[in-house]
């Protein structure tokens, strides 16, 4: 993958305005309260972008937060937001699949939007792989993606859409699916966008 096409939208469009913007990522919030972790459990969003779950789980009191993306620019823009918290998150510019993280480190894996631009099985079973060595025993993962019934591209790119039972299928034995949801995105063009939220435990 490459960062291109990510540093340009997040250098010609603001944050607010792109197609996957909410002000809070309610559902993953939700999910995210009904889980026993305690402050200092190290969290990751893959694919974080510009987005907001980053203040929200610092206004929960999370102080080992790392946001990993391909896209410098967007990082920029989080990093400017959060000014006032220095020292708080890592920084990790990279792809997913290629970027070394530490083993058996994070008790959440945060992924909105990320998972379903993996349309090649190889990437996808690459990425299950990484997750799994990256998480702690018992860990959870709350991924989103375009559901069945979603759009067929996001950010003008193709997507694979998934159903509770296909990411559970993707995922494999090593993961407990715990729930899952059909969740409408408003987008801030007022476009309706259907997501598949699950929320997995590694065993
Ligand atoms: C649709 S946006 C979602 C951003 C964020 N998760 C949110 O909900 O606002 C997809 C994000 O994933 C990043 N991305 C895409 N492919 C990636 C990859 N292979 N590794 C890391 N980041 C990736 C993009 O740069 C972009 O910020």
């Amino acid at each position: 993958m490459n960062n291109i096409h990510w540093d340009k939208i997040y250098t010609e469009k603001a944050s607010t305005t792109v197609s996957w913007y909410c002000d809070h990522d309610e559902t993953s919030l939700q999910l995210l309260d009904e889980m026993d972790l305690r402050p200092q459990d190290a969290i990751i969003d893959v694919g974080g972008g510009a987005s907001t779950w980053v203040d929200d789980l610092i206004g929960r009191g999370f102080s080992r937060i790392s946001i990993l993306d391909l896209s410098a620019a967007a990082l920029a823009v989080t990093q400017q937001r959060l000014g006032k918290y220095p020292g708080t998150v890592k920084w990790i510019v990279g792809d997913v699949l290629e970027t070394p993280l530490p083993q058996a480190n994070f008790s959440l894996w945060h992924d909105r939007a990320v998972f379903h631009f993996l349309t090649d099985k190889k990437q996808r079973q690459r990425y299950v792989q990484v997750l799994s060595d990256a998480l702690k025993p018992g860990g959870h993962v709350i991924i989103s993606t375009f559901a069945e019934d979603g759009p067929t591209q996001c950010s003008e790119l193709p997507v694979c859409r998934y159903s509770p039972e296909q990411l559970r299928s993707e995922f494999g034995t090593l993961f407990t699916l715990i729930s899952h949801n059909h969740v409408i995105h408003r987008t801030p063009a007022g476009k309706n966008q259907a997501f598949t939220y699950c929320h997995f435990q590694i065993i």
